[in-house]
């Protein structure tokens, strides 16, 4: 009888009718009681008001995590977690919502072991390859609206550590080796996750370029060339993207440790750059209180080793100032109210999985990099092909994925292990469900389509040779925690496509990669498709490129050098002995204690990546910006306005018939007193342009991208003199060129 009246339909619109009622009695006393919820005000008055009630204990509460196994103590407080990476209580008194963090650099962590699901977008590197900011946006939008499904309100992603050294193991995680590309891409990213009211996070600040010994390794650099490079991507993140949070890094940058490092915090990320929320560590980085808090240091994660009652004694000691205490929690609160994370709290729903699989899709077609298609070999004619061999490790049932503190959890579990067994666990590949084979049988009905795994040579050219054309899925698994030991494919899969190739010169191989990879076989073979980590939906989008359905558009947002000996530093420089002392249960306390340093020096300062190779003459297997498409594009008609900021105007035409989208790509070279590498990145436009169309693209470059930075004045100069101003579609193809003379 009761359950009837239950589930009455009266019963529930008076359900209803309560609940509105309560909860607009709520917000109208949490007005009355809590002024700073009135949304006319700024976040920062906002801020200001809350900060002024709060007790010293509750300050505390804001400035640090509850915990995480393995890393810190865990608080009791830690039942309340979502079961994200970090979790920070509210205060109900004050109407604080509490912060549930989760990492989410390609997609939200830690779904399968929530019991939940999440989508695999393409990796954050195949993002930036797509030059595409409002793709960017996408990206960073569906990642914001599975962590506020999932519960969350703020992510850690944002990964822009440049690609200084690409055999670094999360070089797919970042965005290139670009620092004006990876700052506005990902600048894009956070304001598309910020859109939907969840915390944003930039990382790892900075100059982590490498895994081996993060914890313990010092960086050098010169100062003008830190700000140029890889602070520079921040600089443009920052300021463009505005992110709640700045996630300071492990290693240590000219002699301190990044989280206690106040060149790094407050001079440059604070003052120059006039960052206004809040700067945590990255898990296990803090390393002090009083120091840390004086440097910058605005939150301790995971646990409270310094921040906690450390130093609220140290605040009652008067050994932290006052102020500089309430400025750490003042952050943290201006941030939650810059983002609505007070206004708007996550509501916890089912996640659209379709259309989270179409937007992963149509970002991964825009992602994916033609390199090289030999006579038209693509796209492939479904109708003229009557056979097609697919080989390659696991490309009959999924494609690589990305590992660390990125992983996104695969539906059913990793696919190459029985259904359901396949957790994810530290250090081990995963693949995800998306089946090379599937895809590819699907686009072509009517033909035989047979695989080879690879693992027999000959097997492999067998079925390849009895084939109209041959398709080879190599890969390259990368994770946080290592880095490659080259940039070479492993598992004998260069032998394996050379056979292929031997067997079949219709050979097309799609790499799965996070970085760059070396080709010894690149002239064996008929096309090259860099497809990244592929993410849910990889397997339908390489088959759309493939089959022509989608035209390609991407380019290269790093270098794919010929060799590892061409590289800056041949060999990465590890910690000269095992810095951690072996065994103990608790490394975490050795960490936090401070590891012996050992030097990394970047004497190539400023030359990363294109810069390198240009400035040293090094040939290379695929130049930066570089990408192919099934059309064909010229460039004309150059015109260079000088001005504060030159305007690049020239023409591109589609000279062939197909519809397509080309990244035309602006560079330009400084006054010679600047004293820089031959040429920069200054701006880029992605034009969308139907067979035989021809489009005036208008490039604006920002005065900083073509400035110095003076560390005597502190701040961008720009020279006086001659710049050369140059477009085309790749950083060693740029047809037009004009020089101006700039006051
Ligand atoms: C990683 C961060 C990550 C954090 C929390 C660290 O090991 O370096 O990128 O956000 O863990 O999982």
């Amino acid at each position: 009888m009761l359950f009837s009246i239950i589930q009455s339909k009266s019963f529930r619109a008076a359900q209803m009718f309560l609940g509105v009622a309560l909860t607009l009695s709520f917000a109208q006393t949490a007005a009355q009681t809590h002024p700073w919820m009135n949304t006319k005000l700024s976040p920062d008055e906002r801020a200001a008001m809350v900060l002024k009630e709060m007790t010293i204990d509750e300050k505390i509460t804001l400035l640090h995590g509850t915990g995480m196994a393995g890393l810190s103590p865990l608080s009791p407080e830690i039942v309340h977690s979502n079961g994200g990476a970090g979790y920070v209580p509210g205060i109900p008194r004050l109407g604080i919502p509490p912060i549930q963090m989760s990492d989410a650099a390609y997609g939200v962590r830690m779904s399968g072991e929530n019991g939940r699901y999440s989508t695999a977008l393409t990796s954050c590197v195949g993002a930036a390859a797509s030059w595409d900011l409002d793709a960017g946006f996408e990206y960073g939008a569906l990642i914001g609206r599975e962590l506020r499904a999932q519960g969350y309100n703020m992510t850690l992603g944002g990964g822009v550590n440049l690609t200084r050294e690409p055999r670094n193991g999360r070089t797919f995680e970042y965005m290139g080796e670009d620092p004006v590309l990876a700052g506005k891409m990902v600048a894009s990213v956070i304001k598309g996750t910020q859109a939907q009211h969840v915390l944003g996070d930039i990382k790892h600040y900075a100059l982590n370029d490498q895994e081996s010994g993060r914890n313990a390794l010092n960086v050098n650099i010169d100062t003008r060339a830190a700000r140029e490079s890889d602070l520079l991507a921040f600089e443009i993140g920052v300021t463009e993207g505005e992110p709640a949070g700045v996630m300071c890094s492990y290693n240590r940058v000219h002699g301190d440790y990044a989280c206690e490092n106040k060149w790094l915090l407050t001079d440059v990320l604070k003052k120059d750059w006039n960052f206004k929320n809040f700067v945590l560590t990255d898990w296990g980085g803090a390393h002090s209180s009083a120091k840390a808090s004086a440097a910058g240091l605005d939150h301790e994660e995971p646990g409270w080793i310094f921040y906690g009652d450390t130093l609220k004694k140290e605040v009652e000691a008067g050994k932290v100032p006052q102020a500089e205490f309430d400025d750490h929690v003042r952050r943290i609160l201006r941030a939650m109210f810059a983002t609505g994370v007070f206004d708007n709290p996550p509501e916890r729903s089912v996640v659209d999985v379709v259309g989270g699989l179409e937007v992963a899709r149509k970002i991964e077609e825009q992602s994916a990099v033609l390199l090289k298609n030999d006579h038209g070999i693509l796209p492939l004619d479904a109708s003229k092909i009557h056979s097609i061999a697919v080989i390659g490790p696991h490309a009959d049932v999924g494609m690589i994925s990305g590992g660390g503190s990125a992983q996104v959890d695969p539906p059913g579990g990793n696919a190459i292990m029985p259904p359901g067994k396949g957790q994810t666990r530290w250090l081990e590949p995963v693949w995800f469900p998306t089946s090379p084979l599937k895809s590819i049988r699907e686009k072509a009905p009517s033909a035989k389509v047979v695989f080879a795994s690879g693992s027999d040579l000959n097997a492999a050219a067998d079925v390849a040779k009895a084939a109209d054309v041959a398709i080879v899925f190599a890969y390259q698994w990368e994770s946080e925690d290592m880095d490659l030991p080259s940039l070479s494919l492993p598992e004998h899969q260069d032998e394996i496509i050379a056979k292929v190739a031997a067997a079949n010169p219709r050979t097309i191989v799609v790499v799965e990669t996070g970085t760059a990879v070396t080709m010894p076989w690149v002239d064996q073979v008929g096309g090259i498709l860099e497809a990244w980590y592929a993410g849910s939906a990889g397997s339908d989008a390489v088959a759309n490129l493939l089959f022509g359905e989608v035209n390609p558009s991407a380019k290269l947002p790093m270098t794919f050098p010929k060799s590892d000996a061409d590289l800056p530093h041949p060999t990465i420089v590890k910690a000269p002995k095992r810095s951690l002392v072996e065994g103990g249960a608790e490394p975490w306390k050795q960490i936090a204690a401070g590891l012996p340093a050992f030097q990394v020096n970047y004497d190539e300062g400023v030359k990363v990546g294109y810069k390198w190779y240009d400035a040293e003459k090094k040939p290379v297997l695929f130049p930066f910006g570089y990408g192919l498409s099934y059309t064909t594009y010229s460039y004309s008609n150059l015109k260079v306005v000088a001005g504060k900021t030159p305007r690049v105007t020239f023409t591109v035409t589609n000279t062939g018939n197909r519809a397509g989208a080309e990244i035309a790509e602006v560079y330009a070279a400084l006054p010679a007193a600047a004293n820089e590498p031959p040429k920069r990145l200054v701006g880029w436009s992605k034009v969308k342009l139907n067979g035989g169309e021809s489009k005036d693209v208008t490039v604006e470059v920002d005065a900083k991208y073509i400035s110095i930075f003076n560390t005597d004045q502190n701040g961008w100069q720009l020279l006086p003199g001659e710049y050369t101003f140059m477009a085309g579609p790749s950083s060693q193809d740029l047809p037009l060129k004009e020089t101006v003379s700039l006051k």
